[in-house]
């Protein structure tokens, strides 16, 4: 027998009381290991001894104050079990006489402990606790499925010995199957459910196998911005553990082998509809089963606009639209500006030119903008115009003397820039193009050169006429020539005599008569 001591003077005290040959302290279990399956009830039994006569060699008889079980020690000082909570309302102990039970309902797997008995006498050193004490292991039956072509192989396992050769009872979906086997071989249908039991103890079921339930998803975070991280997890209740594959819907290869997938950095093109499949021996089951996708929508800020501009030769007064688009998501919201513009010209992707100004000519924006942020771009629109009426300027201004000389430009405005031409004006036919340049220089101007001068611009857009510009070039008179009229002069009649010269401005005559 071998004994445990309290305090360390006890085993002195134990010697002595062998050695008078009395009764011995002493506790002793039957049985000494007790396999449970989980959910029972189990009964821990021992009896106890101790010598009636006490250590002080006194008349005093020994007497039994208090007993109890424990598993735990606190502060060397053992634990009564019916103060654990683990225990509370599962637990009772009795005794009759020195025979003494520890009953525990609904044995949970953590029951699994060594269970000691103790005593404690009225004696000052009489407090016993037994050893080894009884080694309860608290076990559920398992079911071990394999497959075997077909067929599935069920075994009924359990962790120890609940009976010297236990026999087995199957079930599917709570009703009996199959009686005395440890191995089951079925064909597996869709729902079914299989358990198993230890004959005499069938309200201890195993936990049953079945196919997966179907799987639900969850996307982590719920708001899914190109760039950061999602987490997919698929998830089912199963027994054994299911498989989890991950797909894209129309994609040709799974995407994870594991119950989540994760995007490190999601793109935008990874926007689409995703299923799992959970699959154990008994069948498998995938989320999209009841039609159910999940749906990864990936928001991103607008790309850089495209801008067009429509027709691509913009002239004035023609109708003009420009155009702004932009990939995003979600989608964007458009406004055009121009440029020093205060307020916006439009919130729509177009904006219309209904008849195009010259002045509408500039830096424009479109800007588009959804919750992630906004992008910007600017185009330049130059409007085209045919040359204005042209300006004509004359250098040196004022009067014009033969000898000297003479610039006349011309300016339009237009767009692109005019081509020029210089004419002067006939009395009697069309006018001529005297000179295709901007100026027009007259040196030495000449009386000939008097007369009216235009200028004409033109581009492909069409060509505007100057006003005509008089030179009026100022000369000396030439040497006067005198003309007698009638030729026969008869005395008593009327003679005239007349000089002429060629001058601008008009000449002054004077007569003289020479002695
Ligand atoms: C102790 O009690 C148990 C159950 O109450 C009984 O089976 C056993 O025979 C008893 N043993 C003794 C020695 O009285
Ligand atoms: C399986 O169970 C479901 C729901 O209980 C039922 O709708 C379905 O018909 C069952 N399938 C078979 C093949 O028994
Ligand atoms: C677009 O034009 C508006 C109006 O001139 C201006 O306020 C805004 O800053 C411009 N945006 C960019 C990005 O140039
Ligand atoms: C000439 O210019 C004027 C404005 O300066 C304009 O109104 C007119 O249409 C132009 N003529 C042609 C033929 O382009």
């Amino acid at each position: 027998m071998s004994l445990t001591a309290a305090a360390g003077g006890f085993l002195l005290l134990l010697t002595v009381s062998v050695a008078r040959g009395e009764e011995d302290w002493g506790v002793t279990y039957t049985p000494t290991q007790i396999c449970a399956l989980k959910g029972s009830a189990v009964d821990i039994h021992c009896t106890y001894s101790y010598p009636r006569m006490n250590d002080e060699h006194t008349d005093e008889h020994t007497e039994v104050l208090t007993t109890f079980w424990f598993t735990k020690e606190r502060n060397d000082e053992p634990v009564d079990l019916e103060t654990d909570s683990g225990y509370a309302g599962r637990v009772e102990s009795q005794c009759e006489r020195n025979n003494c039970t520890l009953t525990i309902r609904d044995v949970r797997r953590s029951d699994s402990a060594v269970y000691k008995f103790r005593f404690e006498t009225n004696q000052r050193r009489g407090k016993f606790s037994g050893s080894p004490g009884v080694t309860l292991t608290v076990t559920d039956l398992q079911v071990k499925v394999s497959r075997s072509s077909a067929r599935l192989v069920l075994t009924c396992r359990s962790s120890c010995d609940v009976a010297d050769h236990p026999s087995y009872v199957w079930y599917n979906n709570g009703q009996k199957m199959e009686e005395d086997v440890s191995t089951y071989r079925v064909s597996v249908n869709v729902n079914d459910s299989f358990s198993c039991a230890v004959k005499g103890h069938e309200e201890y079921r195993s936990t049953p196998v079945y196919r997966p339930n179907l799987p639900s998803v969850s996307v982590s975070p719920s708001e899914i911005v190109e760039g950061s991280s999602v987490t997919l997890t698929c998830s089912s209740d199963s027994n054994p553990a299911a498989k989890y594959t991950w797909y894209k819907k129309y994609g040709r290869r799974a995407l994870s082998e594991k119950t989540q997938f994760v995007f490190t950095s999601i793109k935008s093109s990874d926007s689409g509809q995703y299923y799992c499949t959970a699959e154990n021996e008994l069948g498998s089951r995938t989320s999209k089963d009841e039609g159910h996708f999940t749906f990864i929508n990936v928001k991103y800020l607008p790309n850089l606009p495209s801008v067009s501009v429509s027709p691509s030769e913009i002239v004035e007064g023609s109708s003009v639209t420009l155009t702004c688009s932009s990939d995003s998501n979600p989608a964007a919201k458009y406004t055009w500006y121009k440029k020093y513009g205060r307020r916006a010209l439009s919130e729509k992707t177009q904006f219309v030119f209904k008849s195009i100004k010259s002045s509408d000519s500039g830096q424009y924006n479109c800007t588009a903008e959804n919750e992630l942020g906004k992008t910007t771009r600017l185009i330049f629109i130059s409007v085209k115009y045919a040359p204005r009426v042209p300006s004509v300027s004359m250098y040196p201004m004022g009067e014009i003397n033969e000898g000297s000389s003479v610039t006349l430009t011309c300016w339009s405005d237009a767009n692109p820039a005019a081509k020029y031409t210089w004419y002067k004006r006939n009395l009697n036919s069309e006018p001529q193009p005297l000179r295709e340049t901007l100026t027009f220089v007259l040196r030495p101007v000449q009386s000939s050169n008097s007369g009216e001068y235009f200028c004409e611009a033109e581009n492909k857009f069409g060509r505007n006429t100057s006003e005509s510009t008089v030179i009026d070039v100022k000369y000396r008179p030439n040497l006067p020539s005198v003309s007698v009229s009638p030729s026969e002069i008869v005395e008593g009649s009327s003679v005239t005599l007349t000089c002429s010269s060629d001058a601008n401005p008009a000449a002054k005559y004077t007569w003289y008569k020479s002695d």
